[in-house]
């Protein structure tokens, strides 16, 4: 098999790290959350007592950040100064936080900086915002992944609770539609598809069509 990379972006909801899953689990390649790195860093300048917005508090930490992505039974560990914090970065409200921290240019850099070396080395399924547009531009299979509103902060009301994290819908649409607006609209590498990104929105998809889709382009090209 050759090496190559699956760029799977869209907005939060959409249903990417279900398929980044499942399309990763199916060819037996690493599964890269981008989206953890970005919560380990919110967790990271909360911890510091330092504003996801303020970019000079944050400039002066993220030189030095400690961030590791383990692989462990099949699934990522994020670890944070050498805590695993994959659980605590999923907390409702840590989401807005990492959203914050992710429109400064200097968190941006240092991360795709850890994710270009990653994908160089081996082949994976990259979830997150502008992995076609920015990360990986040259990446062999890019598509971007999208749903209504509503159905997006249902999946995430449902998610949450499986956590046993209790959040209103509305509350939940409204968190949504404010980070769909924050993310796209960054100034630096923000969420946008790729103009050769496949499109696939999955509002009446099941997780299962959505990953059959997918791996059905990657089936159809000749790198497996
Ligand atoms: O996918 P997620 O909900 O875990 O991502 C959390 C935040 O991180 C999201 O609001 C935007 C940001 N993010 C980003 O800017 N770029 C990525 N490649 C992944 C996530």
């Amino acid at each position: 098999m050759e090496h190559f990379n699956v760029a799977l972006d869209g907005p939060s909801g959409s249903g990417k790290s279900t398929a980044a899953k499942a399309v990763s689990g199916k060819l037996n390649i690493l599964y890269l959350d981008t989206g953890a790195m970005y919560r380990a860093t919110a967790l990271k300048a909360i911890k510091c007592g330092v504003d996801c917005l303020d970019e000079e508090g944050v400039k002066k930490f993220i030189d030095d950040i400690d961030i590791k992505i383990e692989y462990r039974d099949g699934s990522q560990h994020t670890l944070l100064d050498g805590e695993d914090v994959s659980l605590k970065i999923r907390e409702n409200h840590v989401s807005m936080k990492a959203s914050d921290i992710s429109s400064l240019k200097c968190v941006r850099l240092k991360m795709v900086e850890l994710q270009r070396k990653i994908a160089s080395e081996m082949s994976c399924v990259l979830d997150g915002r502008d992995i076609g547009s920015f990360v990986l531009p040259d990446a062999k299979f890019k598509f971007y992944i999208t749903a209504d509103a509503d159905v997006r902060a249902r999946r995430r009301q449902k998610e949450l609770a499986e956590r046993g994290q209790t959040v209103d819908f509305e509350t939940l649409k409204k968190e949504i539609e404010q980070r769909d607006y924050n993310d796209s609209h960054r100034e630096f590498a923000p969420l946008k598809r790729a103009d050769d990104a496949i499109l696939i929105d999955t509002s009446d998809m099941s997780a299962e069509e959505v990953a059959e889709k997918i791996l059905g382009v990657i089936g159809a090209s000749n790198v497996l």
